[in-house]
């Protein structure tokens, strides 16, 4: 169904990439931001950048992992006006290092700690108020290595998948209750995070256009946002194949992640 233009808006990981992409998108006069990521120069950059093009914007130094601290600034941001649209997109990537070696337990762990609790950490706080007003917009950022286990990053693969179906989950039991959930399932797209994947990036996507096509699609309270579509459809296809047969195809899909 088609949303109106959100006023309030919360994204987490909003110091880079695709969070920051989506805050200046936002960026208008009349609209309050809130922006939260770990890193306060980067963040103080872009809430910069917001200001500029007219936002008011509260900017919060908050990991998503932390659930009370996520609780605390979410309820008191919602207690001074509804938020109307909840962007979870905080993410991090761990995965096979250039020596070959396989993410660490600490690795893995951390991904479902930031990709999977942290997505939850930024949502469950609101949910009884969106319920409640039977109103709001709710969007997760997931990813298409949540369609089909990879090789290389078994901990994000994981995590991703989690996340997936969380939204989905959501968006099945709160369509009913007048809150719209949006699941957001991107393939490779230009940013720091996929700068470390050394390998190859099919269909990979320049990020100006991730961020139009996920404006618009949450624009028209689009339930799902694979993008490319082909890609999501291709993981999943691999997914229904036999496993060995699936292996065999993912295994040409190989690569490494620096600063693992
Ligand atoms: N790039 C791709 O090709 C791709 C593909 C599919 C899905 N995705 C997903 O898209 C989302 C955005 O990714 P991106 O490519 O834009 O990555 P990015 O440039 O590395 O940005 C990640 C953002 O998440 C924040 N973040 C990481 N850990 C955090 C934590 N513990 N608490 C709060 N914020 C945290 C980072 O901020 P701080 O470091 O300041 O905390 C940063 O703002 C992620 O969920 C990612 O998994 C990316």
């Amino acid at each position: 169904m088609k949303r109106s233009p959100p006023q309030r808006i919360v994204i987490t990981g909003a110091s880079s990439g695709l969070g920051a992409g989506l805050a200046c998108a936002y960026a208008a006069p009349g609209v309050m931001l809130a922006l939260i990521a770990r890193d306060i120069p980067r963040l103080t950059t872009v809430t910069a950048e917001c200001q500029a093009r007219g936002a008011t914007v509260t900017a919060a130094g908050i990991d998503v992992s932390d659930a009370a601290a996520m609780a605390d600034f979410l309820t008191a941001f919602d207690a001074t006006g509804p938020v109307d649209l909840l962007i979870a997109n905080a993410g991090i990537a761990h995965g096979t290092d250039a020596a070959g070696g396989l993410e660490t337990h600490a690795q893995a762990t951390r991904q479902i700690a930031v990709n999977l609790l942290g997505t939850i950490n930024s949502i469950a706080p609101l949910l009884p108020a969106l319920r409640a007003r039977r109103d709001g917009h709710i969007a997760v950022v997931a990813s298409v290595a949540g369609y089909r286990g990879l090789p290389d990053s078994p901990g994000y693969c994981a995590s991703k998948a989690g996340v997936r179906l969380y939204g989905e989950s959501l968006r099945a039991a709160l369509g009913a209750d007048g809150v719209t959930v949006s699941v957001i399932v991107p393939g490779f797209f230009v940013s720091p995070m996929s700068g470390r994947f050394i390998g190859g990036q099919p269909m990979v996507m320049p990020l100006a256009a991730t961020v139009d096509r996920i404006v618009a699609g949450l624009a028209r309270g689009q339930g799902r946002i694979v993008l490319p579509r082909r890609l999501g459809v291709l993981l999943q296809i691999t997914d229904l194949l036999p496993a060995a047969l699936g292996d065999a195809v993912i295994r040409r899909f190989r690569f490494h992640i620096t600063g693992s």
